[in-house]
């Protein structure tokens, strides 16, 4: 398309970005299949969402020229990487790990949880998915500050769509593995002494993964977790402040933790897109779209979609979770799932018990966080 094409919306504009999850619906109920300059055609319909990720012959993820391992691929190549990472999330490492995580998410709470406020963002949501980050790598706990400086600079260079900012920011990235990556070489760390190095055991096609390809998988879950599990525990808890009594429910039987988190998360969505390339001529809704132009998928339209999910605000354990698009669907679904939501269950549960009530705080208000970043910036709580 040529960028004289008429702008449906823009998306970077202030009025977006001040409410993402209003202007989505918004925009999915009166231009659901939308050109601009900035995101290309985006789709916010569940029906058209769905149709793109279980049709990766029309729809490309190579929609970058850069590696992305296996975000950035297709079939058969995209195949053979993803058979080397989905054992990373079987049930026998998360098993391992859990007794990990429930030991950081319970230390954080001890020592964050003790006072009557918190700023939950800043206190405890991002220091969460920090610390979880370098205990499932491997990595040392010093590093927390350069990732979360990294993926504070990755968001704004991708606000912007600052090619240079982002090409730089890749390595750095890469840099900063490549010290890791030297340091288990030093010590010739075999597979079993933490992910990183098990990953640098891995062979594709008779070879070892090389550097570059283990700075890109080890980027993908690095953004995986910093971004998204900091926001979703920051909108689990302001949803149960909001809605004392799903709080109560929840306190009641955390069990129930496993299904409200992913029905919660529908309701306001920690990740807000993807992107595929058409491979040839297709009709969406009632856009006629050539080969070559690159698709926009809105996963927090998708998920709010009155269609498939009546009364889309509403809390409710009897949806049908095949439809919950949270962590995506076919070949690309979110490999990282079952870590996610273990992290997730375990941190709101250490949450509730280590506090009597949450709510909100009505002169100091929660502030929303912007594009690419969903959920919250801050968000001040009551804790007892
Ligand atoms: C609440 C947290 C998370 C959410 C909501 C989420 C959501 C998603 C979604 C919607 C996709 C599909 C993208 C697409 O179709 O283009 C995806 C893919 C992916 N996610 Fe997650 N994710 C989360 C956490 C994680 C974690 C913790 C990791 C790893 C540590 C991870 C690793 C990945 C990878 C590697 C892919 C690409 C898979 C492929 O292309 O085959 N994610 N995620």
């Amino acid at each position: 398309m040529s960028d004289s094409q008429k702008q449906d919306w823009t998306p970077q504009s202030d009025a977006v970005l001040r409410d993402q999850r209003a202007a989505y619906d918004r925009m999915r109920e009166q231009c659901p299949v939308a050109w601009s300059d900035y995101a290309h055609w985006s789709l916010f319909r569940h029906a058209d969402v769905s149709r793109v990720l279980h049709d990766h012959k029309r729809f490309s993820s190579q929609v970058s020229r850069h590696v992305s391992v296996p975000n950035g691929m297709d079939p058969p190549q995209h195949t053979d990487y993803r058979a080397i990472i989905e054992p990373y999330f079987n049930a026998e490492r998360m098993a391992a790990f859990e007794p990990i995580c429930r030991e950081i998410a319970e230390d954080l709470a001890l020592s964050a949880l003790q006072q009557e406020r918190i700023e939950l963002m800043a206190a405890f949501a991002q220091p969460f998915a920090l610390r979880i980050q370098c205990a499932f790598m491997g990595w040392p706990l010093t590093l927390q500050d350069s990732l979360l400086d990294w993926a504070r600079r990755n968001n704004r260079a991708t606000l912007q769509r600052d090619r240079n900012a982002l090409g730089a920011l890749a390595a750095e990235f890469e840099a900063l593995i490549a010290g890791l990556l030297a340091d288990r070489r030093r010590a010739n760390a075999t597979a079993e002494d933490d992910v990183t190095s098990a990953l640098m055991h891995e062979q594709i096609h008779g070879r070892m993964l090389n550097d570059q390809e283990i700075a890109s998988i080890l980027r993908n879950w690095t953004v995986g977790e910093i971004g998204t599990i900091a926001a979703s525990v920051g909108i689990l808890a302001q949803f149960l402040a909001a809605h004392p009594e799903v709080q109560r429910q929840l306190r009641d039987d955390p069990d129930l933790l496993w299904q409200a988190n992913d029905e919660i998360l529908r309701i306001h969505g920690p990740l807000v897109d993807n992107r595929r390339l058409t491979t040839c001529p297709v009709h969406l809704g009632d856009r006629q779209i050539p080969a070559g132009q690159r698709l926009t998928l809105n996963w927090i339209a998708a998920n709010r979609d009155p269609e498939v999910f009546p009364a889309p605000d509403r809390f409710s354990l009897e949806r049908d979770p095949a439809q919950n698009l949270l962590y995506g669907a076919g070949i690309h679904v979110c490999p990282g799932a079952p870590l996610a939501r273990m992290e997730l269950v375990i941190v709101m549960r250490s949450l509730l018990q280590h506090s009597r009530e949450l709510s909100l705080i009505a002169e100091q208000p929660a502030t929303l966080a912007t594009y690419p970043a969903s959920g919250y910036a801050s968000l001040p709580l009551r804790l007892c």
